[in-house]
């Protein structure tokens, strides 16, 4: 029986790269997302990955979307939370509500879809959790202070979670990619793209969806195993820790 890998915002962009490589690798893979159906709907068709609609920023709703996932495909083994958003502005405009949306869904997130995979993984003796943080989590991004904090958030839990997951031969890694090709990226103006981004990246592009999809993989095998709390940077060598 191949395990099963949930991925979330698994329909689109880097999510997409991951529910498709994960799926190559052998997996039986569940595609969330939030509520673009047509999307969802292209993604499906032309995969096959099944995919299902809930809010990550919703404890209630992710607990319900696990629920079903596992009866329909059988327990999660591999958690990939990868659904994320951008509310981007200068902090002296932002509004309560443009903090609060990011937070939600980019650090509770990971909190209210580990939380219902966690003890069945702790009695199983088996998980890995992949959590997709940002470089810019790790560097801080002006104009972007919600998604900076949450995405340094996301680094804090794997790391804490990692110490408490190892025992139970449960993983916790992190990945953070640099600027990678996908719709979220590509909304940012061409000329600050080629102007003031790709500059910045040494290998002088931006990453690919499947980039991210690889190490992805590779955090979820088995052979993976010693590897907890760490953080794979794949930025194009735009940023060191
Ligand atoms: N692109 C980059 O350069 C880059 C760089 C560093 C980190 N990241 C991180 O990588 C992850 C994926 O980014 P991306 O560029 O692939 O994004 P994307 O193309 O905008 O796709 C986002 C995916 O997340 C889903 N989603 C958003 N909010 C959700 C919610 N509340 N509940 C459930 N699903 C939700 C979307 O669902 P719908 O289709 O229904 O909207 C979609 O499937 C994010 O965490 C992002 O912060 C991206």
């Amino acid at each position: 029986m191949s395990r099963v890998a949930l991925v979330t915002g698994g329909t689109r962009g880097i999510g997409a790269a991951i529910s498709v490589g994960l799926k190559a690798a052998g997996y039986t893979v569940a595609a969330n997302y939030a509520g673009n159906d047509e999307a969802a709907a292209a993604f499906k068709a032309e995969t096959g990955v099944p995919v299902y609609k809930w809010d990550v920023s919703s404890y209630e709703a992710c607990a319900d979307g696990v629920r079903k996932v596992e009866a329909d495909l059988g327990p999660i083994e591999v958690l990939v939370n990868n659904a994320g958003i951008t509310r981007d502005v200068m902090f002296h405009k932002m509004t309560p509500q443009q903090w609060r949306e990011v937070i939600d869904t980019n650090l509770s997130g990971l909190f209210n879809m580990t939380h219902p995979v966690w003890g069945g993984m702790r009695d199983r003796g088996f998980g890995r959790i992949v959590n997709i943080s940002s470089i810019n989590g790790q560097k801080g991004q002006m104009g972007q202070a919600n998604y900076s904090a949450a995405k340094a958030g996301d680094l804090g839990f794997t790391k804490a979670l990692a110490q408490e997951g190892a025992a139970k031969n449960i993983t916790v890694n992190a990945i953070c990619p640099g600027y990678i090709g996908t719709e979220m990226v590509r909304a940012i103006p061409e000329k600050v793209l080629n102007e003031r981004i790709i500059p910045l990246i040494p290998v002088g592009r931006l990453g690919e969806p499947e980039e991210i999809a690889r190490c992805v993989v590779f955090l979820a095998s088995d052979e993976a195993g010693f590897i907890t709390g760490s953080t794979i940077s794949a930025n194009g060598g735009q940023f060191f820790v």
